[in-house]
């Protein structure tokens, strides 16, 4: 039988802003770091920025426009969102993205980092994108990652200022990884009428 501790997991993250100067861009350089220093894990950062998205059509209908996305949410057995909070919600360009996809998701785990100006570090965002990544099948983690006044965490250069947030990271990271394997032992274990058993 297949060791599932010792089975790496690919966790992309998505970079979920596309805005000029955007701060968030710190927050999922930082976090990709920690993640590559995890043997467990590989990564790599989805940038909304990258994406080009049509004037006409939307969804998983145009999916096909994007084949590294596409493959890569196949292949993941998780995500990392890292989200700003803008206006209490998430970027359109971030939902954007996610809608180009569907069953792709279903039974992956999803772990969020908020990013915001003010005190909350994006917990609206984070309450706001759990509602929603129910509806994609997703199954999301407790333990986020919150940065308030982002502009005090890194300096203009990108570095962290806060120490802490390398303990933060291990507990968010330990948690996605327990839910990934979790979930990946499920999906190649357990039938379901989502997606099919690997063959033997
Ligand atoms: C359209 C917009 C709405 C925003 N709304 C909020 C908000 O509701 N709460 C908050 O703390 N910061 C808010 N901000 C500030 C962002 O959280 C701030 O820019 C932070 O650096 C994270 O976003 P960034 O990655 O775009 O820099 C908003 C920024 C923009 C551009």
């Amino acid at each position: 039988m297949k060791n599932y501790l010792e089975s790496k997991l690919f966790l992309p993250i998505i970079l979920g802003t596309n805005r000029k100067d955007r701060k968030s861009v710190f927050a999922a350089k930082w976090l990709l770091e920690e993640m590559e220093k995890r043997s467990e894990i590989e990564t790599r950062v989805f940038d909304a920025r990258d994406f080009v998205l049509p004037q006409e059509g939307y969804g998983t209908a145009i999916k096909d426009q994007f084949p590294e996305w596409r493959d890569a949410v196949i292949r993941a057995d998780g995500l990392v969102v890292v989200s700003p909070e803008y206006n209490h919600g998430y970027p359109g360009i971030l939902k954007s993205v996610l809608d180009l996809l569907l069953k792709e998701y279903i039974h992956k785990s999803v772990a969020f980092v908020g990013v915001s100006a003010g005190p909350w570090g994006g917990t609206r965002v984070i309450e706001a994108m759990v509602q929603m990544v129910r509806e994609l099948g997703l199954s999301a983690t407790f333990t986020d990652l919150n940065f308030p006044s982002v502009q005090d965490k890194f300096d203009q250069h990108g570095a962290l200022l806060d120490q802490a947030y390398t303990r933060r990271a291990g507990d968010f990271l330990d948690e996605l990884i327990w839910m990934s394997r979790v979930l990946k032992w499920g999906r190649e274990n357990l039938p379901s009428k989502y997606h099919e058993l690997p063959a033997e």
